[in-house]
């Protein structure tokens, strides 16, 4: 990763703080005025149960959304209608304009997805493992080898790239996954609790090297989280999600201003929505993320 490869006013913080619309923030072709994503009055249903209740959302282009719930609360039933794994039975959805419905493989190829559950493969290389997405998601094979050392780089994987993953750690896979998302070098990441099940030193390890992505690619993110202190720190703003509905929106400092000056964002979450975000999803390292990784499906 290089600080001169960049398209971003040195000026923006760390995570675009005041800056919701990440202006100024995109070098490219984008129309600032448009939203990323716009899911307007969303509803999901298993069966009888209703997993996402007519959720609207508007994500600027350039910031980082975070989606804020408990298990159960609804986050990753969204993510899977947005990325097109799931077709919503209520109210419409748009990723940079295209209708997930009806132009879903226009959809998919402005998206990269890191799935809540891991699926990098072990016995492989990291650099294999990036190489077969960069077949799988069409990356022409001119140049083909640039893209995945690219994104190797930018997860801070060039050295361990070509040894196999079951000897990386946690912090190391989901980094791998990171990369994979990326090198199809995506419009719109969408992580899905990507921090899970890591040490706080590889969680925020993982956290500074999506923020520094995203301020030399002016990429826009998403992703949902139970961690509290990690929205307040990388999100510039957040959803809060409770049983399937969104309770509230806004930045992080801004929802909490609404409590008092000592507010916490764990304070506000328990506020708007009377539960709590505090439940464990069990930690552990590298066994745990082996165990997950053969179930997650993937776009493509
Ligand atoms: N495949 C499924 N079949 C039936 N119910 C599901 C399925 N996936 C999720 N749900 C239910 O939908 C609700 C929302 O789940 P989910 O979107 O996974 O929440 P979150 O990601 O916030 O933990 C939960 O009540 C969950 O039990
Ligand atoms: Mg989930």
């Amino acid at each position: 990763m290089s600080d001169r490869t960049t398209d971003a006013p040195p000026a923006q913080g760390p995570a675009g703080r005041g800056n919701p619309a990440g202006r100024g923030n995109r070098g490219g072709p984008g129309r600032a005025a448009a939203n990323a994503v716009i899911c307007d009055d969303v509803t999901y249903r298993f069966g009888e149960h209703t997993a996402v209740n007519h959720v609207s959302l508007a994500i600027l282009p350039g910031e980082t959304f975070g989606l804020l719930g408990p298990n159960g609360a609804g986050k990753t039933t969204t993510i899977r209608m947005l990325t097109t794994l799931l077709r919503p039975v209520t109210g419409r959805i748009t990723v940079f304009g295209v209708d997930t419905t009806a132009q879903a493989m226009r959809v998919r190829r402005m998206i990269g997805y890191v799935p809540q559950l891991l699926s990098a493969d072990a016995s492989l290389t990291g650099r294999e493992n990036v190489e077969l997405f960069a077949r799988l998601f069409d990356v022409p094979r001119r140049g083909r080898r640039e893209r995945v050392a690219e994104a190797l780089a930018a997860m801070g994987l060039t050295d361990p790239a070509d040894r196999l993953v079951k000897t990386y750690s946690g912090g190391m896979v989901r980094r791998l996954e990171l990369a994979q998302a990326l090198v199809n070098a995506p419009r719109l990441l969408v992580l899905d609790e990507p921090t899970v099940g890591l040490d706080p030193i590889a969680r925020a390890d993982v956290w500074e090297h999506i923020t520094r992505l995203r301020e030399r690619a002016g990429m826009t993110v998403l992703m949902t989280t139970h961690h509290m202190e990690e929205a307040d720190l990388y999100c510039d703003r957040v959803s809060l999600m409770h049983r399937g509905t969104v309770r509230a929106t806004g930045t992080p400092d801004a929802l909490k201003a609404m409590l008092g000056p000592e507010a916490t964002l764990d304070e506000v979450f328990r506020h708007f929505t009377g539960g709590t975000l505090d439940e464990e999803t069990g930690k552990g390292g590298i066994r745990d993320v082996r165990q997950a990784r053969r179930t997650a499906r993937r776009l493509g």
